[in-house]
């Protein structure tokens, strides 16, 4: 039995429906992030995840059914204040200012006058690279560092939840690497909300996984439920991932 009750939960989204002009993206989207975990959405390219992290945020927000943060409900209030809560946010493609220093960016990010100073050794301890740049302009950073920045902006202020879009997108292995442990650092402290096309690092994140299909989530559970599920895997996620049991087999057939 699960131990996971809805008081657990920071975050509970009750089946949003979300319009991008005329277009109905969100056509029911549920799902639950209980408090000190991990919880990923899973879902094929197209299938509206970042939308629902958006329509959580206010940036698109849902015309029809409930957020709930903490216990309060926050569709219709304004991003700003949504943010100014305790949520935030990693955009997808790294979004960092890339004319802006290190440092810069990193100030930028404060919502209230001394986050980053009460941060600084957190932000710095966790991505040292970022402490060796931080005179550098956005634009001089390799790919895997300006993700690092992008992740270090949303530790700036306090925040009690984190939505990550995609952060391992275009990294090298083992940059992807050094994601996944900072990540696993964050979720001591904060609650997170991620977004991962990549099973194998979503899978020893997550304790949670939300499958986003079409708009629409028809699947969600615990993540050690679903690397032995092939079929639901396949079905939703595509035929090139391998679940946990597929990469046991092959291994067994190779010894
Ligand atoms: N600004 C927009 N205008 C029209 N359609 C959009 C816009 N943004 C996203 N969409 C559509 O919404 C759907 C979901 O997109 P998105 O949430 O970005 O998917 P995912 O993050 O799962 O790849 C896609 O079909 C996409 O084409
Ligand atoms: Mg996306």
């Amino acid at each position: 039995m699960s131990t996971q009750t809805p008081q657990n939960d920071l975050l509970v989204l009750e089946e949003i429906h979300t319009f991008i002009g005329q277009f109905h993206i969100l056509e029911g989207v549920s799902l639950r992030v209980p408090k000190d975990s991990i919880t990923v959405m899973l879902g094929r390219n197209g299938a509206g995840k970042t939308t629902t992290l958006k329509s959580i945020l206010g940036l698109t927000p849902p015309q029809q059914g409930r957020v709930i943060f903490d216990g309060m409900e926050i569709q219709g209030k304004h991003a700003y204040n949504i943010a100014n809560l305790g949520i935030g946010y990693v955009p997808e493609h790294r979004a960092i200012f890339r004319a802006l220093s290190v440092m810069e960016n990193l100030k930028l990010a404060e919502r209230k006058k001394g986050d980053f100073d009460k941060h600084e050794e957190f932000i710095f301890n966790l991505f040292p690279d970022l402490k060796r740049l931080y005179k550098l302009p956005g634009n001089h950073l390799s790919g895997g560092q300006q993700q690092m920045l992008a992740v270090a902006r949303a530790l700036v202020p306090d925040n009690k939840l984190l939505l990550i879009d995609e952060p391992s997108e275009g990294l090298a292995p083992i940059l992807i690497q050094q994601m996944m442990e900072a990540i696993r650092i964050l979720s001591t402290t904060t609650t997170i909300l991620l977004v991962e096309q990549n099973f194998i690092m979503a899978s020893q994140l997550a304790q949670r996984f939300t499958i986003i299909d079409d708009g629409k989530s028809p699947h969600s559970g615990l993540m050690s439920d679903l690397v032995n599920d092939t079929e639901l895997v396949h079905h939703y996620l595509g035929a090139s991932i391998k679940t946990r049991k597929e990469m046991e087999l092959s291994h067994e057939a190779e010894n």
